[in-house]
This record gives C-alpha cells, structure tokens and sequence, in this order.
C-alpha cells in the first residue's frame, strides 16, 4: 500500500521508493501538507509550531487562536482570498460576483491503478504499478469542488498530480487561474534550476539561489517554447550530480505555462505550476467538469543525477506509448540541411540511393515537397505533392525510395497555414486572428485554430489520407511559429481566454487519433527544433528534434540541458555538414557521430557531397550505433562533467550493469592538457570489465591507446580511469566497457 490514511491523526501518507509525501485534514476541514522529502513515518504535524507572526489573519472557526492561519501553514492546495497572501493555485470569479476559493475538505478515496483524464497527455500505469488518491475540497460558495488527483508510482518514485473541478453550484463559475500542482516546503535553503535558451540554443541550465519573494519561470507563447521549459528543480544547495535531495516538477502539457516559486515570510517555500494564467480563464456551467494537465512530481535523495535517471525511466516507460515507445528506432537521412526546399524526385531518389548504400533505414523527405512551396512564403495547409517536382507523386516516389533500400519520411507543419494557399483563400476563418485587427505573422504563416473540430477533422483527414496514399513509416510534424492572435471564430466573446487550451486539447486530441489508426509510423516532434519539447508531446510522439542547431558542440550543451528531465532516446539527434551551416564551426565527423550518439541518431547532410573516405567512416559509425544504440534507449545516464567544464563525459550504463559506454568531447581545447581524470559511476562493484573497443576522433597526435586489459568495477568506480589528454579540432572519443564475469 503506498497509499496510508491514518484516522487517528487524520494523515495521509503517501510512500515511494525514496520518499514520503504527508498530508492532514485539520478543522475545520483545512488541508495542509505537512512533508514531502526522504522516507520516514509517522505524524509530522508536529513540525508546525502556533505561531503569531503578525499580519497573519486567522479562520473565522480559529479566532481564539492567533498563531493559527492559512498564511503561514503549508497548504496542500491553495485557494484564494482565504487569508493565505501567497500564490493562490485557484482563481475564479462567478456570475454573481464571488471570488476567491475558500477550499474545505470534503472526504476522499484510495483506489487501485491510475486515474484517467480525458482529453489531455497523461501517464499511464501497468498493472499493479500505481494507486491513486482522491481528495475532494469543496468551496460552499461558488459550489466548486476540487478533486485532487495524486497517482503513486512507489517504485519509480514519481507521483502524478492534476486537479479535476466541477461545478457542482447553481452559478457559471470563470475559472481564471488553476494550477495543477502546488507544494509548500515548509524549510530549507534552496537552489532552484530552470532550463532556458532561445531557438538553436535551447534548454542550458540555470541555477540560482532561491530567494525571499516570488521567482519563476513561464511561457507566453502558446507552445512551452524555446526559451523556457515546463520543468523545474528545487534541491539542496549543495546537491551535485549524485548527492543531495531533489525535487522535480514537471508538466505534460505543450502550451502556455507558469511556474512559480516563492519563498515567504518564514522562509517556507511554495511551488505551484500549470497552464499560464495570463490569457486564460475557462467558463464552467454548473455541471460542468474542467481536468488540469498533469504534473509528474519526483524526489531523488541521489542528487540530479538521480532525478534524471527517475524521469528517464518514467518517461520511457510510463509516458511514452505505443510500438515505438521502448523500439530501437531508425536511423534516418533528412534532407533539409542537404537540399533546404530545393528539392524533387531526382534529389530525393539520389539521397535515398546515397541513405541505401550508407545503410540508414529511413529517407525523410522535408520541407518543400508541396504545393509551390519553393520558400517560407507560401503553401503551408496546400499538402499535396508540387506536380512539376513530384509529378509521379508520394505513393510511386516512396516505392522508389523503397526500392534502394531505406523506408520513406515525410514532413509535415499541419498547425499551420500560409496566407498565400488554397487552404486559407478557402477557410480564412480558420486561422487565428482578431476581427478588425491585421494579424501577426511568423515565418509568414499563420496558426489554424485547433480548437475547432471542423480543423482538427480536416487536418486528421489531410494526413491520414497522406498516410494512406503512400508507405511512409515516418513523420516529422513540425510547428514554426508560436500563437499570437488568440481569437478564435467558433467561440462566444466570453470563452476566448478558453482559446490556446482548446487548441491544445484538439492537437492532443488529433495525435491521439492519428497514433491510434497509424500505430506502426514514428511520429517525431518538432517546433523550430526544440520550441515544444515537453512530456505533453512525449506522451503521443516518442521523439522529437532537440533543435534546429546541428553543431556537435553547440549540441553537447543542449543535449545536456535536456537530459535533465528528458531520455536520450526522445531527443532527434542528427551528424549534419562541417563547417556546421548554424555557427560556420568545423568539427570532425567523428565527434559529430559521438555527439549524435547520445540521442536518436541520424543524418543531416547530402552524402553525395562526401568523400568515399568520409561515405566509408559513415557506414562504420552506423553499424557501430546499431551495436550500442540500446544504451541510450534504455541505459542509464550518469553526467561526469558540469556544464562549465571544457569537455562533456557522459556515462550510460545498462540497466544491468552488464555494458557502458564512454563519451567524452571536447568543448574547448587547451595547449598542454592535462589528462583527464573520471571516476566512472553506475557499474558494479564486485563486477569485472573489459574495455571492448575504444575510438578517438580529431585528435592532434596519435594517442596510445587505453590498454584492453580488465578492470575491478571498484577500481573504475573509486579510483577512475585516467583518458589521454585530447588535443586537436573539437576531439572526442568514446570507449565501451563490457562486463566479463557474468558467469561467475
Ligand atoms: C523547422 C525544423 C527544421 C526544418 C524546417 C523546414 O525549422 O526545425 O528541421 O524541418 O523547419 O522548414
């Protein structure tokens, strides 16, 4: 039972692996949340102590007591106008006027399994893998109730949390904040870190002291964005890689978002996050119900390192669905960075020869292929093959592609349309735009309104069809512009804050379909590179590409950054031209393929323009991935270096500890290095290994290599293993170690 409700104390506990989770229903009929940290039991109410600190206003059923208010006591769920002057996690207003959410406890159930939501990206459990709590606050007022939804996976210490709401009154109720988490931390110095950047340099961690007052981090831009992430961490201020408590929150959700962190006047520290309240409020009839997105809260008592391999794991295995979820997945050839929108069947057909004899299993044909699409100026919406180019079409060039060896990809941006195509001269209603105002543009385009079923059934019949008329077993289905204009034509005035919402629900809504009846297609995201890498995504789209920069070392950053919540297999990673076309850096191709190997590996170049030397090193870095390609898929991933150190180690280790593989590049090369000294982590201890193979590339001199004798896993794990001092043009090298005693 990971599930304990105590009467006597009025508790309830909820138990991971690592951790406890302790709330209590106090009167009258408060309920507050008294820890959440590394396993222990008992009461723990006694952690809070009557205090008057002033200015604190007091529950009308508690006036005798003074130290007692909402303002200073851990909530589990905060409402508003209720005397606790901190972030409010509810806000509503109703038609007569009401505000605020005075939030009581009304009972709750313990059931097995995981709760449903209907309509949004959830996590899903196996058998016997999770139990689910329900606690249900009512505010009499208004006539909203809250459930409180908590879904305890014990062993993979995650708890999933939303909020389902009804309207259960007489009144229309606005809802116009409504987060789907909130953790009050009563004590602590902490550090916070959230993941920022901006298009081609996504997602660099940033850490910072946690300070008095409101901090936090958020999207605006209808998509969780290239320059912040629906994902933070609270830990120690000394937590490392490996020690240290952590808390993880992170959303499933791909729209606008807030998270906010406030430390208070007594130091406690409040953390609420869930759909931007900025732009939107959702009008509730009574009767009527309205489900949060999903929060996936974590806590790892071994440092960051742990808390990622945690959300790996979940994610992997909880998260994604489907036959691709846990697949080792094809390597593909793109042609974007080889033929930009310069492209046709003679192009296409001499990549898919060149991907055949190089041994990539899938040709992605990207942007340009449609309508007259000869740049970002026109035709998005207008998806049928450009007759001059492809005058045969989709069906017999995918037969052809498939004839030379790989299986067929194709691009898509279905979100979207071009002012100039026959889709929008059709259906000017159905884009996004504000009557009698000029509407904005990105990338020349402008975004449909998915909100509308009419949209989604269109775009899910464009697509399918697509599917239909030709073997295609990938699609890349890209975003480029982010929403501005959130006006939609189908809503009443008083729903528009209900706008980006809905477009999510209908772009979840038509994954979901698409998945369902193309069950066998990889579905890769992608938004401008890495504008909505999120778990929302990850729950119908296994992958999706990390960032439109392709620079090996630009990638070890952003590659590095993501991996803190997210799996190395979700991230598209592809070996692209040197010089690299985003930051004009030559790198050899040899650290391109390392870099690359830490994500879902592919390529991004036109081979024809390739040495037969470089073609030869090619057809040896992919039957090299086939052989380790499992490590990143399923390993588990230990960080040796920091962000700020000149080179990135990164370790993966099978879930057995039976096989790991070493990467080390260089970020900035030095004159006179040092060898570099790494104490390997994740392997067994009694264990012995071997090092199997080991390759260098763009190395200045010839280095000695590491001897392939065996090592005690004690000796890699405590003493380390000493690496050439690497010099040259962005070097790299990666080794793999194979445990040699499994029989014993
Ligand atoms: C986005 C993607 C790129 C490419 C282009 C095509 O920028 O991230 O990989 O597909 O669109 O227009």
């Amino acid at each position: 039972m990971s599930i304990r409700y105590n009467e006597k104390d009025q508790t309830i506990t909820l138990l991971t692996r690592s951790a406890a989770y302790q709330m209590q229903i106090v009167p009258p009929g408060y309920l507050l949340h008294l820890y959440y940290g590394r396993r222990t039991e008992g009461d723990l109410s006694y952690l809070y102590l009557d205090h008057d600190c002033g200015f604190s206003p007091n529950p009308w059923e508690r006036q005798d007591q003074r130290g007692w208010s909402l303002d200073t006591l851990p909530q589990e769920y905060a409402g508003s106008l209720g005397g606790d002057f901190r972030t409010p996690c509810l806000e509503l207003s109703t038609d007569r006027g009401i505000r605020g959410a005075d939030l009581r406890y009304a009972g709750h159930t313990v059931t097995a399994g995981k709760y449903a939501l209907s309509g949004l990206p959830a996590a899903w459990a196996r058998e016997g893998e999770a139990e689910t709590l329900t606690v249900t606050l009512a505010d009499a007022a208004s006539g909203l109730q809250a459930e409180l939804l908590y879904a305890v996976f014990e062993e993979r210490d995650l708890i999933c949390r939303a909020l389902r709401l009804k309207n259960t009154g007489d009144q229309s109720i606005r809802l116009e904040k409504a987060a789907s988490v909130c953790l009050d931390l009563p004590f602590g110095d902490w550090d916070w870190i959230h993941f920022s950047g901006r298009h081609t340099m996504e997602r660099r961690p940033e850490r910072r002291r946690l300070l008095e007052g409101l901090q936090g981090v958020g999207s605006l831009r209808g998509a969780s964005g290239h320059q912040a992430n629906p994902f933070v961490i609270l830990c120690d201020r000394e937590a490392g890689e490996e020690q240290g408590d952590c808390y993880g929150m992170m959303l499933l959700y791909s729209g606008s978002f807030l998270a906010q962190l406030e430390k208070d006047q007594m130091g406690a520290v409040r953390l609420t996050a869930g759909i931007q309240p900025e732009l939107f409020s959702w009008r509730l009839e009574p009767g009527e119900s309205f489900e949060t997105p999903e929060a996936l809260l974590c806590f790892s008592p071994e440092g960051l390192g742990g808390l990622s391999r945690r959300y790996h794991r979940f994610l992997r295995q909880n998260v994604c669905r489907g036959y691709w979820a846990e697949r080792p997945r094809p390597v593909v050839l793109n042609s974007w960075e080889a033929c930009y929108f310069d492209v046709d069947e003679e192009r296409v057909l001499a990549l898919a020869r060149q991907a055949g004899d190089l041994g990539a299993d899938v040709l992605v044909l990207d942007d340009g292929w449609f309508g007259n699409r000869r740049d970002d100026h026109r035709a998005l919406g207008d998806w049928t093959p450009n007759p001059e180019r492809f005058p045969h079409g989709l069906g017999w060039l995918a037969r052809k592609v498939r004839e030379l060896g790989p299986g067929f990809g194709l691009w898509l941006e279905p979100e979207m349309v071009s002012p100039d195509s026959a889709l929008y001269r059709a259906h000017p209603d159905w884009a996004l735009t504000v009557p009698g105002r000029p509407p904005t543009l990105g990338r020349n385009q402008l975004v449909l309104d998915l909100g509308r079923e009419e949209v989604q059934n269109w775009i899910y019949d464009t697509v399918a069809g697509i599917l239909r008329s030709a073997d295609i077993s990938y699609i890349k289905w890209d975003m480029n512009r982010e929403l501005t204009d959130v006006y939609s034509r189908a809503l009443p005035p008083d729903r528009q804050g209900e706008c980006v919402h809905r477009y999510y629900r209908g772009l979840y809504s038509l994954m979901e379909r698409l998945c369902r009846d193309f069950p066998r297609v990889l579905f890769e995201g992608c938004a401008g590179g890495g504008g909505r890498f999120d778990a929302g995504i990850l729950a119908y789209f296994p992958q999706i590409w990390t960032s439109d920069n392709t620079d090996p070392v630009a990638r070890l950053g952003i590659q590095e950054g993501t991996g803190y919540g997210y799996p190395l297999s979700a991230m598209a990673a592809h070996v692209s031209a040197s010089p690299n076309h985003q930051t004009g850096r030559s790198t050899p191709l040899g650290t391109r393929a390392m870099a690359a190997m830490t994500g879902a590996f592919g390529y991004e170049l036109d081979p024809g323009k390739l040495t037969e030397t470089e073609r030869q090193e090619i057809r040896r870095q992919i039957a090299r991935w086939r052989e380790l390609e499992s490590l990143p898929r399923t390993g588990e991933l230990y960080r040796l270096s920091r962000p700020e150190d000149p080179f990135a180690a990164w370790q993966l280790v099978s879930t057995d500890g039976g096989e790991s593989l070493l990467t080390v590049c260089m970020r900035a090369v030095e004159s006179n290095p040092r060898p570099l000294w790494l104490r390997l982590r994740g392997l067994r201890g009694e264990g012995r290994y071997r090092i199997e193979w080991q390759e260098r590339a763009g190395c200045l001199e010839e280095l000695s290599e590491l001897p392939e004798r065996e090592y005690a896993g004690s000796a890699l794990l405590y003493a380390g293993l000493t690496l050439p001092p690497l010099r040259g043009d962005y070097p790299a090298m990666q080794l793999l170690l194979q445990r040699t005693d499994d029989n014993e």
